[in-house]
């Protein structure tokens, strides 16, 4: 995915789009540029790298102006490069574009167009769009984009978020979207255009979220939207309610830090807003009726990467609590597996970005097929949230960390939440029981800044395994999904191979991975598999692999057998998961900064896959 910013306004647009941009690194960071209206003309400045490259390059190449398009890039077609960079731009160099999604048919416009004599420099999708709107200009006579536009969208199949800059219009930008995000911020006396409200606060007071095959252009005042069917479409401006105090690392080196560290005070918050009166779990923003919610026979849940691990332990809760048969999917598996799910089953999309297009394909599959469709979203106004027929807000705050923290424990906390939710409508679980787990979630925070106050130790595991060729994390039940978790943190940030696997798959066929070079991360806690976990340890041990055990304070079993222990404090068997998490989190940073890695930008990722 990429990020994509556009100002008019009375700055000097280079410094608004400059710091558009960083917010939005966390999308992509492949490449960045900017198209600039200076004195009348077009000016496009665009280096490969980090946006600081770019920043750089306008210290040596200036531009001036007031009204501009900037973008950052996340490779898909076309190697990471300047050329492939966008700003992309007609043959006469009029006209800009900036491009945020994947054009499915582009080949097909750019073999028709070259017929025509159009010139491609790049490798890209995006280049085809710019040259058709240049053919479209040609063939109509015309210099105005609104003249062009929508014959261009019946053209061109794919997804998109589009900003284009024209010489022959310099105080418009315009834009057309479907499939990518894209929204519009404005104040009194200047527009904006952004992939995300992250880019534009506090400047943009108000602002509006594009629906799909919305186009249209903003001036330094003024917005016109389209519709699919070109009509004038009205819009109803929002107050913009993040503030930029939240999108700063404070003292913090890295989004990562600042993010593990804010999960104490996150899930105070969580709790205050999720605690009804008498036992009762408060979900104010879920728009799914309980009568809805009783007749539920069913669940699946879809989505990708570590929300998936949160969809796992997911469906240990609902199935514990709420009683009600859940199974858990890849996004990517679940779009193309024609699922079995009728008007009784709910799907559950869980989503920290809210734009990962392989789980939105998948509520659109649930939707055909008449189900219910829940998101779990930490961006309430992103496309997942506002496809689903309901929304659970994980109130962890904005994540720009690539690798997902707070949000995973977000998502984990609020999907027992939603199991003990559903359970009260069942009548299955007794209120003195919920009162009990209401206790034990209260002390999560103190527990979690229990563990957070003895990150040196995990720093000396990070040493001291910094080279290590390969790592195996074993868990089982609660736990298994951590292990999945924190062999995906580890290796997505230091770059170190690693596999998690349930403890009782062990033997039947990686054990034979082991031996005195490879580290074993146990999640052991005290639960109801604790002894099957000695096991696996002892079976470690025997072959010469090195331990490094989570336990419960006070075990004094497994510090006889491990080589080394991170002791966590007790809770209930389903709380674990919670816990066990941050020392392994914690794992992966300080692994990632001994060994030089950037654990905010990862190479090769981006936060949000809007891809397939
Ligand atoms: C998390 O550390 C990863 N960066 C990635 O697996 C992520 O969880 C996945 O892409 C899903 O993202 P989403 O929750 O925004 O849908």
């Amino acid at each position: 995915m990429c990020g994509i910013v556009g100002y008019i306004g009375n700055k000097s647009v280079n410094s608004v789009l400059i710091v558009g941009l960083i917010r939005l690194e966390y999308r992509g960071y492949d490449s960045a540029g900017i198209a600039v209206i200076d004195n009348g003309e077009l000016e496009v400045r665009k280096e490969k790298g980090k946006i600081k490259n770019l920043e750089n390059l306008l210290k040596i190449q200036p531009v001036e102006g007031n009204i501009g398009i900037g973008h950052t890039r996340w490779a898909t077609h076309g190697e990471p490069s300047k050329l492939n960079a966008h700003p992309h731009i007609d043959c006469n160099q009029k006209i800009a574009i900036c491009h945020n999604g994947i054009i499915e048919n582009h080949l097909h416009i750019r073999t028709e167009l070259i017929k025509k004599g159009h010139l491609f420099r790049t490798e890209t999708d995006t280049e085809a769009i710019v040259h058709l709107l240049e053919q479209e200009m040609k063939r109509k006579n015309t210099k105005l984009l609104k003249d062009v536009i929508p014959s261009v969208i019946e053209q061109i199949e794919g997804k998109y978020a589009i900003v284009i800059l024209s010489e022959y219009e310099p105080d418009k930008i315009y834009f057309m979207k479907d499939g990518s995000p894209l929204l519009y911020g404005k104040n009194t006396e200047e527009s904006y255009l952004a992939s995300d409200i992250v880019a534009i606060v506090p400047q943009a007071k108000e602002y509006y979220v594009f629906k799909d095959k919305e186009w249209g252009w903003i001036t330094k005042k003024e917005i016109y939207v389209f519709n699919r069917n070109n009509e004038p479409v009205t819009i109803e401006l929002e107050k913009v309610k993040l503030q930029a105090i939240h999108l700063d690392k404070g003292n913090y080196e890295h989004y990562m830090l600042k993010e593990i560290y804010e999960q104490p005070d996150i899930f105070r918050k969580i709790i205050e807003a999720r605690t009804g009166e008498k036992g009762k779990v408060r979900f104010d923003e879920m728009k799914l009726s309980n009568d809805i919610l009783g007749r539920i026979t069913r669940i699946l849940i879809t989505s990708a990467g570590t929300s998936w691990h949160a969809g796992l332990v997911g469906k240990l809760y609902l199935e514990q609590f709420a009683r009600v048969a859940t199974e858990v999917d890849l996004s990517s598996e679940f779009r193309y597996r024609n699922p079995i799910a009728e008007g009784d089953t709910l799907v559950i999309a869980i989503s920290q970005s809210g734009e990962t297009a392989d789980t939105l394909a998948g509520i659109h599959e649930a939707k055909a097929r008449f189900c219910k469709v829940l998101s779990f979203v930490n961006r309430t106004e992103s496309t997942i949230a506002r496809e689903s027929d309901a929304y659970i807000d994980l109130m962890a705050g904005p994540e720009i960390g690539v690798a997902s923290t707070k949000a995973y424990t977000s998502e984990l906390i609020h999907l027992l939440y939603f199991a003990l939710y559903l359970s009260g409508i069942k009548w299955l679980t007794p209120r003195e029981e919920r009162e009990e787990i209401f206790n034990e979630i209260r002390k999560l925070p103190a527990k979690m800044e229990y563990i957070l106050n003895k990150a040196d130790q995990i720093k000396e595991w990070a040493k001291r395994f910094k080279d290590s060729k390969d790592f195996i994390f074993l868990g089982r039940q609660y736990n298994h999904p951590t292990a999945l978790e924190g062999a995906l943190k580890l290796k997505e940030i230091s770059y170190i191979h690693a596999s998690g696997y349930a403890g009782g798959e062990f033997k039947h066929g990686p054990i034979a991975l082991i031996d005195e070079t490879v580290p074993v991360v146990c999640i052991a806690p005290k639960t109801s598999v604790y002894e099957k976990m000695v096991s696996n340890i002892q079976e470690v041990k025997a072959r010469k692999g090195k331990i490094l055990a989570i336990v419960t304070e006070g075990d004094d079993q497994i510090p006889e057998i491990a080589d080394y222990v991170f002791e966590i404090p007790y809770v209930p068997d389903y709380l674990t998961p919670i816990l066990t998490v941050i020392p392994l989190q914690l794992l992966a940073y300080y692994t990632a900064l001994e060994r030089n890695c950037e654990p905010d930008q990862p190479r090769n990722l981006a936060k949000s896959v809007t891809v397939e």
